[in-house]
Protein backbone atom coordinates (compact mmCIF):
# COMPACT_ATOMS: atom_id res chain seq x y z
CA UNK A 1 0.00 0.00 0.00
CA UNK A 2 1.44 3.30 -0.83
CA UNK A 3 1.70 5.89 2.10
CA UNK A 4 -1.22 8.21 0.01
CA UNK A 5 -3.34 4.86 0.76
CA UNK A 6 -2.57 4.25 3.82
CA UNK A 7 -3.13 7.84 5.40
CA UNK A 8 -6.47 7.76 3.20
CA UNK A 9 -7.74 4.38 5.48
CA UNK A 10 -6.43 6.04 8.75
CA UNK A 11 -8.33 9.01 7.68
CA UNK A 12 -11.49 7.13 6.91
CA UNK A 13 -10.83 4.92 10.29
CA UNK A 14 -11.11 8.03 12.70
CA UNK A 15 -13.78 9.73 10.92
CA UNK A 16 -15.99 6.03 11.18
CA UNK A 17 -14.80 5.97 15.15
CA UNK A 18 -15.82 9.70 15.72
CA UNK A 19 -19.23 9.24 13.85
CA UNK A 20 -19.94 6.10 15.52
CA UNK A 21 -19.32 7.93 18.99
CA UNK A 22 -21.29 10.93 18.13
CA UNK A 23 -24.34 8.77 17.40
CA UNK A 24 -25.18 7.61 20.97
CA UNK A 25 -24.67 11.49 21.93
CA UNK A 26 -27.07 12.33 19.23
CA UNK A 27 -29.72 9.83 19.85
CA UNK A 28 -30.22 10.27 23.80
CA UNK A 29 -29.32 13.79 24.94
CA UNK A 30 -28.71 14.67 28.41
CA UNK A 31 -31.64 13.73 31.08
CA UNK A 32 -32.06 17.05 32.90
CA UNK A 33 -31.92 17.65 36.51
CA UNK A 34 -34.91 17.52 38.57
CA UNK A 35 -37.41 20.81 38.25
CA UNK A 36 -40.14 22.23 39.84
CA UNK A 37 -42.54 23.39 37.30
CA UNK A 38 -44.57 26.45 37.53
CA UNK A 39 -46.61 28.72 34.54
CA UNK A 40 -44.69 30.97 33.15
CA UNK A 41 -44.92 34.82 34.09
CA UNK A 42 -47.81 35.77 31.80
CA UNK A 43 -50.19 33.20 33.32
CA UNK A 44 -51.58 33.52 37.07
CA UNK A 45 -50.61 30.64 39.19
CA UNK A 46 -53.55 29.21 41.10
CA UNK A 47 -52.27 26.26 42.00
CA UNK A 48 -48.67 25.21 43.93
CA UNK A 49 -45.68 24.34 41.65
CA UNK A 50 -45.38 21.00 40.64
CA UNK A 51 -42.08 18.74 41.10
CA UNK A 52 -41.01 16.57 38.46
CA UNK A 53 -38.27 14.30 37.78
CA UNK A 54 -37.05 13.76 34.26
CA UNK A 55 -34.31 10.67 35.86
CA UNK A 56 -37.56 8.76 36.82
CA UNK A 57 -39.43 9.29 33.68
CA UNK A 58 -36.74 7.79 31.76
CA UNK A 59 -35.71 5.13 33.63
CA UNK A 60 -39.60 4.23 33.69
CA UNK A 61 -38.79 4.43 29.33
CA UNK A 62 -40.90 7.15 28.31
CA UNK A 63 -38.86 8.75 25.02
CA UNK A 64 -38.07 12.20 25.20
CA UNK A 65 -40.55 12.79 21.84
CA UNK A 66 -43.54 11.55 24.39
CA UNK A 67 -43.52 14.67 25.95
CA UNK A 68 -41.38 17.07 23.84
CA UNK A 69 -43.44 15.62 20.99
CA UNK A 70 -42.67 18.68 18.49
CA UNK A 71 -38.63 18.41 18.85
CA UNK A 72 -37.58 17.56 15.56
CA UNK A 73 -34.55 15.43 17.76
CA UNK A 74 -31.94 18.06 16.51
CA UNK A 75 -33.12 21.48 17.25
CA UNK A 76 -32.94 22.77 21.66
CA UNK A 77 -35.35 21.49 23.35
CA UNK A 78 -38.09 24.36 24.00
CA UNK A 79 -40.42 24.84 26.87
CA UNK A 80 -43.98 24.24 26.57
CA UNK A 81 -44.98 28.05 26.40
CA UNK A 82 -43.18 29.24 24.27
CA UNK A 83 -44.97 31.77 21.50
CA UNK A 84 -47.73 29.83 19.45
CA UNK A 85 -47.90 26.42 21.16
CA UNK A 86 -49.40 26.08 25.34
CA UNK A 87 -48.95 29.77 25.74
CA UNK A 88 -52.51 31.03 26.34
CA UNK A 89 -54.67 30.94 30.15
CA UNK A 90 -57.44 29.17 30.83
CA UNK A 91 -58.51 25.64 30.56
CA UNK A 92 -60.17 24.63 27.08
CA UNK A 93 -58.33 24.20 24.02
CA UNK A 94 -55.02 22.57 22.42
CA UNK A 95 -53.04 25.59 23.02
CA UNK A 96 -54.10 26.67 26.84
CA UNK A 97 -51.15 25.88 29.07
CA UNK A 98 -53.17 23.97 31.30
CA UNK A 99 -53.81 21.62 28.78
CA UNK A 100 -50.30 20.60 27.97
CA UNK A 101 -50.25 18.75 31.60
CA UNK A 102 -53.75 17.96 31.61
CA UNK A 103 -55.23 17.22 28.13
CA UNK A 104 -57.34 13.85 28.11
CA UNK A 105 -56.42 11.07 25.50
CA UNK A 106 -52.74 12.16 25.12
CA UNK A 107 -49.72 10.35 25.77
CA UNK A 108 -47.54 13.47 25.93
CA UNK A 109 -50.02 14.71 29.10
CA UNK A 110 -49.13 14.04 32.36
CA UNK A 111 -52.34 13.37 33.77
CA UNK A 112 -53.38 11.31 30.71
CA UNK A 113 -50.26 9.31 30.87
CA UNK A 114 -50.82 8.80 34.09
CA UNK A 115 -54.94 7.90 34.31
CA UNK A 116 -53.47 4.88 31.69
CA UNK A 117 -51.01 3.35 33.77
CA UNK A 118 -53.84 3.60 37.11
CA UNK A 119 -56.36 2.01 34.69
CA UNK A 120 -54.29 -0.67 34.09
CA UNK A 121 -53.50 -1.13 37.40
CA UNK A 122 -50.04 0.51 37.99
CA UNK A 123 -49.45 3.63 39.70
CA UNK A 124 -48.84 7.15 39.41
CA UNK A 125 -50.00 10.21 40.59
CA UNK A 126 -53.65 11.21 39.45
CA UNK A 127 -54.81 13.48 42.25
CA UNK A 128 -54.51 16.83 41.89
CA UNK A 129 -52.84 17.57 45.17
CA UNK A 130 -50.44 14.79 44.54
CA UNK A 131 -48.59 16.65 41.95
CA UNK A 132 -49.57 20.36 42.94
CA UNK A 133 -48.01 19.48 46.54
CA UNK A 134 -48.08 22.48 48.96
C1 LIG B 1 -49.78 14.38 36.98
C2 LIG B 1 -49.57 15.64 37.60
C3 LIG B 1 -50.72 16.59 37.69
C4 LIG B 1 -51.98 16.37 38.18
C5 LIG B 1 -52.53 15.06 38.74
C6 LIG B 1 -52.69 17.61 38.10
N1 LIG B 1 -51.88 18.58 37.57
FE1 LIG B 1 -52.36 20.55 37.27
N2 LIG B 1 -50.53 20.90 36.46
C7 LIG B 1 -49.53 19.96 36.37
C8 LIG B 1 -48.36 20.60 35.82
C9 LIG B 1 -47.03 19.92 35.56
C10 LIG B 1 -48.68 21.94 35.58
C11 LIG B 1 -47.76 23.02 35.04
C12 LIG B 1 -46.93 23.61 36.18
C13 LIG B 1 -47.76 24.48 37.08
O1 LIG B 1 -48.46 25.37 36.57
O2 LIG B 1 -47.75 24.27 38.30
C14 LIG B 1 -50.08 22.11 35.99
C15 LIG B 1 -50.80 23.30 35.89
C16 LIG B 1 -52.08 23.46 36.34
C17 LIG B 1 -52.85 24.69 36.24
C18 LIG B 1 -52.40 25.96 35.55
C19 LIG B 1 -51.42 26.73 36.39
C20 LIG B 1 -52.03 27.32 37.64
O3 LIG B 1 -51.34 27.30 38.69
O4 LIG B 1 -53.18 27.80 37.61
C21 LIG B 1 -54.06 24.46 36.81
C22 LIG B 1 -55.22 25.41 36.94
C23 LIG B 1 -54.05 23.08 37.30
N3 LIG B 1 -52.85 22.51 36.98
C24 LIG B 1 -55.09 22.49 37.96
C25 LIG B 1 -55.14 21.14 38.30
C26 LIG B 1 -56.30 20.50 38.93
C27 LIG B 1 -57.58 21.21 39.34
C28 LIG B 1 -55.98 19.18 39.07
C29 LIG B 1 -56.86 18.05 39.61
C30 LIG B 1 -58.10 17.87 38.86
C31 LIG B 1 -54.65 18.99 38.55
N4 LIG B 1 -54.18 20.20 38.09
C32 LIG B 1 -53.99 17.79 38.53
C33 LIG B 1 -49.57 18.65 36.75
C34 LIG B 1 -50.67 18.00 37.30
C1 LIG C 1 -42.74 12.82 31.08
C2 LIG C 1 -42.52 13.99 30.26
C3 LIG C 1 -41.10 14.32 29.85
C4 LIG C 1 -40.17 13.46 29.32
C5 LIG C 1 -40.29 11.98 29.04
C6 LIG C 1 -39.02 14.26 29.04
N1 LIG C 1 -39.24 15.56 29.38
FE1 LIG C 1 -37.92 17.10 29.20
N2 LIG C 1 -39.25 18.35 30.08
C7 LIG C 1 -40.52 18.02 30.46
C8 LIG C 1 -41.18 19.19 31.01
C9 LIG C 1 -42.59 19.25 31.55
C10 LIG C 1 -40.24 20.24 30.94
C11 LIG C 1 -40.45 21.70 31.36
C12 LIG C 1 -40.92 22.41 30.15
C13 LIG C 1 -41.20 23.86 30.40
O1 LIG C 1 -40.45 24.50 31.15
O2 LIG C 1 -42.15 24.40 29.81
C14 LIG C 1 -39.05 19.68 30.33
C15 LIG C 1 -37.91 20.42 30.04
C16 LIG C 1 -36.81 19.93 29.37
C17 LIG C 1 -35.66 20.71 28.99
C18 LIG C 1 -35.46 22.17 29.28
C19 LIG C 1 -34.68 22.22 30.55
C20 LIG C 1 -34.62 23.56 31.16
O3 LIG C 1 -33.73 23.73 32.01
O4 LIG C 1 -35.46 24.42 30.86
C21 LIG C 1 -34.79 19.88 28.35
C22 LIG C 1 -33.43 20.22 27.77
C23 LIG C 1 -35.41 18.57 28.33
N3 LIG C 1 -36.63 18.64 28.96
C24 LIG C 1 -34.83 17.46 27.77
C25 LIG C 1 -35.38 16.19 27.80
C26 LIG C 1 -34.72 15.01 27.29
C27 LIG C 1 -33.35 14.99 26.64
C28 LIG C 1 -35.57 13.97 27.49
C29 LIG C 1 -35.35 12.52 27.20
C30 LIG C 1 -34.15 11.93 27.78
C31 LIG C 1 -36.76 14.51 28.13
N4 LIG C 1 -36.61 15.84 28.31
C32 LIG C 1 -37.86 13.76 28.50
C33 LIG C 1 -41.12 16.79 30.34
C34 LIG C 1 -40.51 15.64 29.88
C1 LIG D 1 -46.18 8.86 28.83
C2 LIG D 1 -46.36 8.61 30.24
C3 LIG D 1 -46.07 9.66 31.28
C4 LIG D 1 -46.17 11.03 31.17
C5 LIG D 1 -46.53 11.85 29.96
C6 LIG D 1 -45.88 11.57 32.48
N1 LIG D 1 -45.62 10.56 33.35
FE1 LIG D 1 -45.27 10.79 35.36
N2 LIG D 1 -45.10 8.78 35.54
C7 LIG D 1 -45.13 7.87 34.50
C8 LIG D 1 -44.83 6.56 35.01
C9 LIG D 1 -44.72 5.28 34.20
C10 LIG D 1 -44.64 6.70 36.40
C11 LIG D 1 -44.34 5.62 37.43
C12 LIG D 1 -42.86 5.43 37.47
C13 LIG D 1 -42.44 4.43 38.53
O1 LIG D 1 -43.16 4.25 39.52
O2 LIG D 1 -41.39 3.85 38.33
C14 LIG D 1 -44.82 8.13 36.69
C15 LIG D 1 -44.70 8.67 37.97
C16 LIG D 1 -44.78 10.01 38.27
C17 LIG D 1 -44.68 10.58 39.59
C18 LIG D 1 -44.54 9.79 40.89
C19 LIG D 1 -43.11 9.72 41.28
C20 LIG D 1 -42.89 8.96 42.55
O3 LIG D 1 -41.85 9.19 43.15
O4 LIG D 1 -43.75 8.14 42.91
C21 LIG D 1 -44.79 11.93 39.47
C22 LIG D 1 -44.76 12.97 40.58
C23 LIG D 1 -44.95 12.21 38.06
N3 LIG D 1 -44.95 11.01 37.37
C24 LIG D 1 -45.10 13.47 37.53
C25 LIG D 1 -45.33 13.73 36.19
C26 LIG D 1 -45.53 15.04 35.64
C27 LIG D 1 -45.52 16.34 36.43
C28 LIG D 1 -45.72 14.88 34.30
C29 LIG D 1 -45.95 15.93 33.22
C30 LIG D 1 -44.99 17.03 33.20
C31 LIG D 1 -45.65 13.46 34.02
N4 LIG D 1 -45.42 12.80 35.19
C32 LIG D 1 -45.86 12.92 32.76
C33 LIG D 1 -45.45 8.13 33.20
C34 LIG D 1 -45.70 9.38 32.66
Amino acid sequence: MSRIMLATTALALALTTTLVLAAPALASPPVPADMLLAPPPFIEATRASVPFSHELHDKAGVACVTCHHTWDGKEEIGSCSVAGCHDQPGRKGETTFYSAFHARDNDASCLSCHRSIVQEGGQAPIACKDCHIN
